[in-house]
């Protein structure tokens, strides 16, 4: 495997960071710690669009509970004010939450700004508790108080893609998690 790669559709270089076995992997031992946390109970996965879905394909397979899935949208503020008018329920409605274990199901958590709002939109709906799993977590780029209880892989400040995340809407295809890097 090449160090570093370009893809056609932009021509911007990237490096490796995570490769598919690592990331499956992890992917397997996130699944079955939230099997065993939860045991017994049922949860219902709120996953944030777009970054969610490859890592919420292969997750779900790794849960060996009763499970619902569910869907939000948020436009991506990392550089703005982030409000709670930016989200909206895929399908419409707010999912039925009331007394339920939620986790959140996030590609990748930046400044924490997204979930947080999430978290807190969520709340009201009275679910019995709310977690965060990502796939990837920037530790030192959060700029509010957040928990994030499941996380992938710590990764540092650089822009990655891949495995669902984009840059400019491209690379999500990518099986892997790479790093951008200067032309
Ligand atoms: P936050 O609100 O700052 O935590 O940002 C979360 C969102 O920003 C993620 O769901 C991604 O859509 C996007 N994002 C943050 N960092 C990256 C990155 O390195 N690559 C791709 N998307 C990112
Ligand atoms: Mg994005």
């Amino acid at each position: 495997m090449s160090s570093v790669e370009e893809t056609k559709a932009k021509s911007k270089p990237f490096e490796i960071i995570l490769d598919k076995e690592q990331i499956a992997a992890r992917i397997g031992q996130l699944g079955r710690q939230i099997t065993s946390d939860y045991a017994g109970e049922s949860v219902v996965l709120i996953g944030m669009l777009k970054g969610c879905m490859v890592f919420m394909a292969d997750i779900i397979r790794h849960i060996s509970l009763m499970t619902e899935v569910e869907f939000i949208s948020a436009r991506d503020y990392r550089r703005e004010r982030t409000s709670e008018d930016d989200l909206c329920y895929v399908g419409g409605n707010a999912p039925k939450i009331a007394g339920r274990h939620v986790l959140i199901v996030e590609g990748i958590v930046d400044t924490g700004r997204t979930a947080s709002i999430i978290i807190d939109k969520l709340k009201h709906l009275e679910p019995a508790s709310i977690e965060i799993v990502t796939l990837l977590d920037k530790p030192s780029s959060h700029r509010v108080k957040i928990e994030v209880k499941y996380r992938g892989f710590s990764v540092g400040n650089d822009f990655v893609i891949g495995f669902g995340l984009d840059n400019a809407g491209a690379y999500r295809n990518l099986p892997y998690v790479g790093r951008m890097v200067e032309d």
